[in-house]
């Protein structure tokens, strides 16, 4: 179902014209700003209802690598701001380890408005949101995807397998290098984890560097 979505949402977005789905560099920040306004008061599914703010996403309109997450927290419902919570510092904290600054990258997330209580999005609230998703991976163009938890994983590659499998290799996601690692959230609440979330992101920052540099 999602696969068709994902389909149907590239040929609407080719057919759109080439300055809608490649716009130059310049503009990419003013079309993802007015976007983000246009979305503001969706109501393409429930969520709606307990919304305070529509979390569009932040970061470098022309970022090599976008980070997605699974859907705002009360903190980032409250800012309209993704990752600013808790679950965000520790986001931040991880990004610094591999040498990368929250300005540098995108951040976006499977659902733009936060579920009740931090449940996991349904599959229909996934669905209705993702054509945004698909619409800013369109405009921003990253070269490399980093997926924060099984949410944003099983969301995009279409799969249910479990996280360790999903750690183990790289993936792709509209032919973009794609990886996996724990949510800041999880590891918040299992630190043991941190070893292995330690060891996907120097996999991940070797990547980087090597489509990058082409090292
Ligand atoms: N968790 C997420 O997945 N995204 C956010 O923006 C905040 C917390």
């Amino acid at each position: 179902m999602l696969n068709k979505v994902i389909k149907q949402q590239l040929e609407l977005l080719l057919q759109s014209g080439i300055k809608e789905v490649y716009p130059p560099v310049c503009q990419k920040g003013q079309r993802l700003d007015e976007l983000a306004a246009r979305y503001r008061n969706c109501q393409k599914c429930e969520l709606a209802k307990g919304r305070t703010k529509l979390v569009y996403g932040e970061g470098n309109p022309d970022a090599f690598i976008m980070i997605i997450g699974e859907g705002p927290g009360a903190s980032e419902d409250l800012s309209g701001r993704p990752f600013v919570g808790k679950a965000g510092e520790l986001l931040t904290k991880m990004l610094a380890a591999i040498h990368l600054s929250r300005e540098e990258v995108y951040i976006g997330n499977i659902v733009k408005c936060r579920p009740p209580s931090n449940r996991n999005p349904l599959p229909e609230e996934r669905l209705a949101c993702l054509p945004y998703l698909l619409e800013q991976i369109s405009i921003i163009q990253p070269k490399l995807l980093l997926f924060m938890g099984l949410v944003a994983a099983q969301t995009l590659l279409q799969t249910s397998e479990n996280m360790g499998e999903l750690r183990k290799r790289e993936h792709l996601f509209q032919n973009i290098p794609a990886f996996v690692t724990y949510h800041p959230a999880a590891l918040l609440r299992n630190p043991n984890w941190k070893h292995g979330a330690w060891a996907d992101l120097q996999k991940f920052e070797q990547r980087y560097y090597q489509l990058r540099d082409g090292s």
